[in-house]
């Protein structure tokens, strides 16, 4: 695959079968956004939906739409409860009705998504809880402490082995890839030293990742990183002093 190779970011751009990039860069920020749409069976899943400014949701909206009607979305999935992750929780909400999908993150997180004028129950999902969706497939709910918020979380899907990472491995990039090249480790050195505090929280998220086989981490911000940059990405965070902030 060329990364370098410049993609259409006004489309839905398909990862693999059923799993959709429906993100926007934001280069006023320098970085990325990067929802994610999953479909299996007749679960449709948005990961981290995104910002509630208009723009930015028109973006996402007409993602979602040029793969499947808004209202088929049968669950949110948050990582935290960031405006770039949760701001469009209510438009969902608006268009598709309330309770009429599902909201899942950590019991942290959940007390903020009512801030944003959800009405929508949300559920709560533990470290280590694996939830079936769809045909069978498996999700793997994995905290992440303190990155960058205590009741921060990370989903894996077993069947993929995709690890959606929220923040973590995110990066500040104005010469923005969907697909991380050679230049993306120092991309996430700048977005990881300022935003992650303390080594013992990232040492303690690798080694909780460590037996896990991942073929692709697609985090929240940033480039998507493939299985051949892996190992270089998870190495770049071990070695990286934190918490530079001043
Ligand atoms: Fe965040
Ligand atoms: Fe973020």
């Amino acid at each position: 695959m060329d990364l370098d190779a410049k993609i259409d970011p006004t489309k839905a751009i398909e990862l693999r079968p059923g799993l959709w990039w429906i993100g926007w860069p934001d280069e006023d920020a320098g970085f990325s956004n990067n929802p994610y749409l999953l479909i299996d069976g007749d679960e449709v899943i948005v990961f981290d939906p995104g910002s509630r400014l208009p723009q930015h949701w028109k973006w996402v909206r007409d993602k979602i739409e040029s793969v499947v009607p808004l209202e088929k979305i049968t669950m949110v999935i948050v990582h935290h409860q960031d405006p770039d992750l949760c701001g469009a929780i209510p438009l969902i909400e608006q268009e598709i009705g309330v309770n009429n999908f599902e909201i899942v993150t950590t019991e942290r997180t959940a007390v903020f998504i009512p801030y944003y004028d959800v009405k929508t129950e949300v559920t709560t999902v533990e470290d280590g809880e694996i939830m079936e969706i769809g045909n069978g497939r498996e999700l793997l709910f994995l905290t992440s402490p303190y990155l960058h918020f205590p009741g921060a979380m990370v989903t894996y899907d077993t069947k993929e082995k995709i690890l959606f990472s929220s923040d973590i491995f995110g990066g500040f990039s104005v010469d923005w890839n969907l697909f991380a090249n050679k230049y993306y480790f120092e991309a996430m050195k700048l977005f990881a030293q300022p935003y992650f505090a303390d080594k013992r929280h990232v040492m303690n998220f690798l080694n909780k990742i460590e037996p896990l086989d991942i073929d692709m981490i697609c985090p929240q911000h940033g480039s998507i990183i493939l299985r051949d940059k892996v190992k270089e990405a998870i190495e770049t965070l071990k070695n990286l002093e934190v918490g530079i902030w001043t």
